[in-house]
């Protein structure tokens, strides 16, 4: 089949034949009544530049999925290498099981306030994006499919400077990405990119 290694139609083997995959693992967290909790998604990606909008996939039986409808608000933590332990830690734990307590108590985890929204930005992260829910009942419940807008920005300017400096090296290509990169972050809202 003109070099093709593989063929899936759907009910057989689409599954193993599909190699397009989702953006980076991210940590959502959200706050509600002085509830607040943080999950891993990472089922995140771009969907527009300007506004710059995002999409999440939340399923139903999330914790923070509550929050966020409720609040109408999410911020995605953009963590590293260094924080695994927390990725694995919140991505296989419910809030919902915690008794008198959250996620933040339960695992040591520290916050900063959210400039434009309601939620906790988890310390250690390389960037934090605060997101405005656009609602759109019919997404969120048949797909799990929440669309949102970059109200805020941060970035670490350490890490960052250091990927612009890769990228540069890079020509053309870098050249996009850093392009891409600049569009996607509101200027206004930007703070720490330099
Ligand atoms: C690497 C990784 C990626 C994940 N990606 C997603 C995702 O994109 N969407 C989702 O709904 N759950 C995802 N999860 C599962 C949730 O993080 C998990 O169900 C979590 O326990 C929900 O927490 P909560 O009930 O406290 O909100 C992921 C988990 C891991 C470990």
């Amino acid at each position: 089949m003109n070099g093709n290694t593989s063929v899936g139609k759907k009910g057989s083997s689409v599954d193993g034949a599909i190699h397009i995959y989702h953006g980076p693992t991210t940590l959502v967290s959200a706050r509600h009544n002085g509830k607040q909790n943080i999950m891993v998604a990472a089922w995140v990606c771009e969907l527009d530049f300007d506004p710059s909008r995002i999409t999440v996939v939340i399923d139903k039986n999330t914790y923070t999925r509550e929050l966020i409808e409720a609040s109408g608000a999410l911020a995605i933590n953009v963590s590293c290498v260094a924080r695994v332990d927390i990725v694995h830690k919140v991505g296989t734990t419910s809030g919902r099981d915690l008794k008198d307590t959250d996620k933040y108590a339960q695992y040591g985890l520290e916050t900063f306030s959210a400039s434009e929204i309601d939620a906790p930005l988890l310390k250690g992260c390389v960037e934090w994006l605060e997101c405005k829910l656009i609602s759109e009942p019919h997404n969120q419940n048949t797909y799990d499919l929440f669309i949102t807008e970059v109200v805020a920005a941060y970035a670490d300017g350490r890490i960052f400077q250091m990927v612009a400096g890769i990228l540069r090296g890079m020509t053309i290509y870098g050249q996009f990405i850093m392009w891409q990169v600049a569009l996607s972050l509101p200027s206004e809202k930007l703070k720490a990119l330099k």
